[in-house]
Parts: C-alpha cells; sequence; structure tokens
C-alpha cells in the first residue's frame, strides 16, 4: 500500500508517519528529512537548499523529484511507501505518478489532514526533538519526564529546527496555501483524496487513518 500524508506544517504528518512504521512495515520518505540530512552533512546540494529551508519557502521541483526517485529506485518497499511533505506541488503530484507507474506501483490513498491555523502554530512554536532517536516533543503539549533529557534513550542531546520560528513559520503556511492545497482537488478528482481531523489527540487521529487504510 502506497500513501499521501498532506497537510499543512505540524498538522502531524511525521507523527502519524512514524506510527504506520512502527505497525505496518511500511516505508517513510520524508523529503524534509531528506533536505535536513542533506544540510546538516554539508553536501552541495544541502548547502544550496539551507536558505530556502530556513526562511520557510518550497526547495525546488527537481530537487525534490530526484530525491524521491533515488529512494523508490533504491528502497525495499516491504508494507509500501508513506510520502510525508512530498509532493507539495502539482509538478511533483505528476512525477509522483510517473515514477510510480514506471515501477509497476500506483497510488492507494491520500490522507489529507485537516488542522487550524491557531493550532499549528501552537503546535510547531514549542516542538523539539531529541538528536539522537529522533523522539519528538513540545514545550507544553509533550514534556519529557525529566526536563531536558530523552525518554527513550536519555540523550540530553535536544534540537529545535531552524525553520519553527515565527517568521519562517507564517512563509511555510503561506507556501501550503499557495503551491500545496491545490493538491487537495487534484486528489480529490482522481477519487484518492480521504480527509481526516487531525485536531484530536495523537491516538485518535492515528485510529482515524487505521479505518481509511483498512
Ligand atoms: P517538512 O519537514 O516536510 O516540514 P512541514 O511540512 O513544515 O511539516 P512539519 O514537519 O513541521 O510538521 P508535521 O506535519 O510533520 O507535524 P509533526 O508530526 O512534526 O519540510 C520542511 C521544509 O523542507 C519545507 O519548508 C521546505 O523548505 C522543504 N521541503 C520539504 N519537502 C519539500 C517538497 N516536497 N518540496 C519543496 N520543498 C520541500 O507535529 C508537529 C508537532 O505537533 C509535534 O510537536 C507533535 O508532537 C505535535 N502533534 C502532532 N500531532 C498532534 C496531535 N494530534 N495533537 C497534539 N499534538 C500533536
Ligand atoms: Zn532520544
Amino acid at each position: 500500500m502506497n500513501i499521501i500524508l498532506l497537510g499543512p506544517p505540524g498538522a502531524g504528518k511525521g507523527t502519524q508517519a512514524r506510527l504506520l512504521v512502527e505497525e505496518r512495515d511500511m516505508v517513510q520518505l520524508s523529503t524534509g528529512d531528506m533536505l535536513r540530512a542533506a544540510k546538516t552533512s554539508g553536501t552541495e546540494m544541502g548547502k544550496k537548499v539551507a536558505k530556502v529551508m530556513d526562511a520557510g519557502e518550497l526547495v525546488t521541483d527537481d530537487i525534490v523529484i530526484g530525491l524521491i526517485e533515488e529512494q523508490l529506485k533504491g528502497t525495499d518497499r516491504q508494507g509500501g511507501f508513506i510520502f510525508d511533505g512530498f509532493p507539495r506541488t502539482l509538478a511533483q503530484a505528476d512525477a509522483l505518478g510517473q515514477l510510480l507507474g514506471r515501477v509497476g506501483q500506483k497510488l492507494d490513498a491520500v490522507i489529507e489532514m485537516r488542522v487550524q491555523d491557531d493550532i499549528l502554530i501552537k503546535r510547531i512554536s514549542g516542538r523539539y526533538t531529541c538528536g539522537n532517536c529522533g523522539e519528538g516533543y513540545h514545550d507544553e503539549l509533550k514534556a519529557p519526564k525529566v526536563e531536558g533529557v530523552c525518554d527513550v534513550c536519555g540523550s540530553t542531546d535536544m534540537v529545535r529546527r531552524a525553520d519553527d520560528n515565527e517568521d519562517s513559520l507564517k512563509t511555510r503556511l503561506m507556501a501550503y496555501y499557495r503551491d500545496t492545497s491545490p493538491l487537495i482537488g487534484y486528489y480529490y478528482a482522481k477519487g484518492d483524496l480521504a480527509p481526516v481531523n487531525g485536531l484530536g489527540e495523537i491516538d485518535e487521529v492515528a485510529k482515524a487513518i487505521r479505518v481509511i487504510l483498512d
């Protein structure tokens, strides 16, 4: 099964993708994670995209399509792919359809996660993750049991994303409404769209997604 998690920044795409990976043997393909890894390792491409990402703008289609193409070729698909944060433009959506078609695959569902702006801003402004194991935390919504210490691995290396500030967040939301929200109509017309209320507790949202996938 191949699915897209579509939604604005902070809708919970990454959170739900990680739960699906644990439960269903699916492979998460997050273009945001791939780009951040390129940025951290200082590759030519990473240097090129760093400023664009930190400002909250979209990276060019050719770069992200190239990353996804590489992953689709090089990854054993197991229970299928979860596309997290990709596609984000109509050109990327067309490219994904072609790439999947070439390997004899298709999309099974596009889960549109709906969350209103004020909640997105609240979720993102307090967010940080464990730099060692990737567990996500939040100043108000999900603090670790001991301040500054990861519940899962005990690391004290907590990191905040460079684009999780007020200015970049405004730009990210604008980019979502301008470039990505047209995909809602695109996938609706194909009969692939399945909207989910992203406002409930993490477990409730996960349950709603499971109902769609089963
Ligand atoms: P990317 O990494 O994809 O970021 P994003 O879309 O802005 O999404 P986020 O990761 O911020 O949010 P999320 O929906 O995953 O929410 P999360 O689960 O973390 O992209 C970053 C940048 O890379 C882009 O701006 C762009 O520059 C570039 N880029 C990436 N892909 C690209 C592409 N295809 N084309 C061009 N450029 C691209 O949850 C957020 C917080 O809320 C967490 O603290 C979490 O614990 C909490 N939370 C989650 N669910 C709930 C819930 N139900 N209730 C309460 N809290 C919750
Ligand atoms: Zn950890």
